[in-house]
C-alpha cells in the first residue's frame, strides 16, 4: 500500500471483529515499529501482545472503570459530549465496553529513566506507537491509541508482570475492523501551518 494512502486512511478503528490475527501480521508490526527513532536510540521500548481472554477480560474491566470515571461522570465529560465529537463518543463509549473483544491487546512500555518519566519520554515511544498503527493498516487491520488504562496503572502492571522501573504508554486494541478505513477529520493543513513566523499562513 502507498505510505500517503495509509497515513490519509488510518484513523481509530475501535470496532473490531473477533477474528484472529496471525503471530506473522502482529511480528510484522512490531517490527515496523521497532524502527522508530527514540532519543540516543536508547529504544526504552516493550510491546506486551495479549492474547490471553481471562487478562483482556481483566483490562477490559479496568479500561471500562477508567471510561465511567473519566467519562461518564468525570471532568472530562463535558469536552466529549459536545455535539459535533457525538460521534467520537459513541465510537470511544462502545470501546469501553467491548475491548476484551478485540483479538489482541498491544502495551507499549517505556523504560523509566530514573525514579520518574521525563517530560519527553513520550517522544520515544509515539512515534514507534504511530508505526505500528501505520502497519496495521497497511495490513488493513484496525487501531487506536489509547491511554485510559492509565487511571488502573498499577493493577494493570501487575495483571502483566511489569517490572517497577517501567511504565506503560498506550494500550492499543488490534483487530479486523467491522468498519472501513477513511480519511480521519482534521482541520486543513493551511489553517495549521505558518511560515518563517507565528501566525503567518500561505495559501496552497
Ligand atoms: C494521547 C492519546 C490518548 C488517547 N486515548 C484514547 C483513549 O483512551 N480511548 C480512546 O478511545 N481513544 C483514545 N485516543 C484516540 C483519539 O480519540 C483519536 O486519536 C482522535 O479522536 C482522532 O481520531 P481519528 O484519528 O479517528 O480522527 C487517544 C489518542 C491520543 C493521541
Amino acid at each position: 500500500m502507498d505510505m500517503f494512502e495509509a497515513i490519509g486512511t488510518q484513523r481509530a478503528m475501535r470496532r473490531l471483529k473477533p477474528d484472529p490475527i496471525s503471530d506473522e501480521d502482529i511480528w510484522k508490526i512490531l517490527d515496523a515499529a521497532i524502527k522508530a527513532p527514540s532519543g540516543s536510540n536508547r529504544q526504552p521500548w516493550n510491546f506486551i501482545v495479549v492474547r490471553d481472554a481471562e487478562t483482556k477480560r481483566k483490562i477490559g474491566e479496568y479500561y471500562l472503570d477508567a471510561w465511567n470515571k473519566a467519562y461518564v461522570s468525570g471532568p472530562v465529560q463535558a469536552a466529549l459530549r459536545e455535539p459535533r465529537m457525538a460521534g467520537v463518543y459513541r465510537s470511544a463509549e462502545h470501546l469501553a465496553h467491548h475491548l476484551a473483544e478485540a483479538p489482541v491487546l498491544i502495551i507499549a512500555t517505556i523504560r523509566k529513566d530514573g525514579a520518574s518519566i521525563s517530560p519527553t519520554a513520550g517522544a520515544s515511544i509515539y512515534p514507534a506507537v504511530q508505526n505500528l498503527m501505520l502497519a496495521a493498516r497497511a495490513l488493513g487491520l484496525g487501531t487506536t491509541l489509547t491511554t485510559l488504562h492509565k487511571f488502573h496503572e498499577e493493577e494493570v502492571k501487575q495483571l502483566l508482570g511489569i517490572p517497577e522501573e517501567v511504565e506503560t504508554m498506550a494500550l492499543i486494541p488490534l483487530g479486523k475492523p467491522k468498519g472501513r478505513f477513511g480519511p480521519p477529520t482534521r482541520l486543513p493543513v493551511e489553517k495549521v501551518v505558518y511560515w518563517e513566523k507565528w501566525d503567518e499562513r500561505r495559501e496552497r
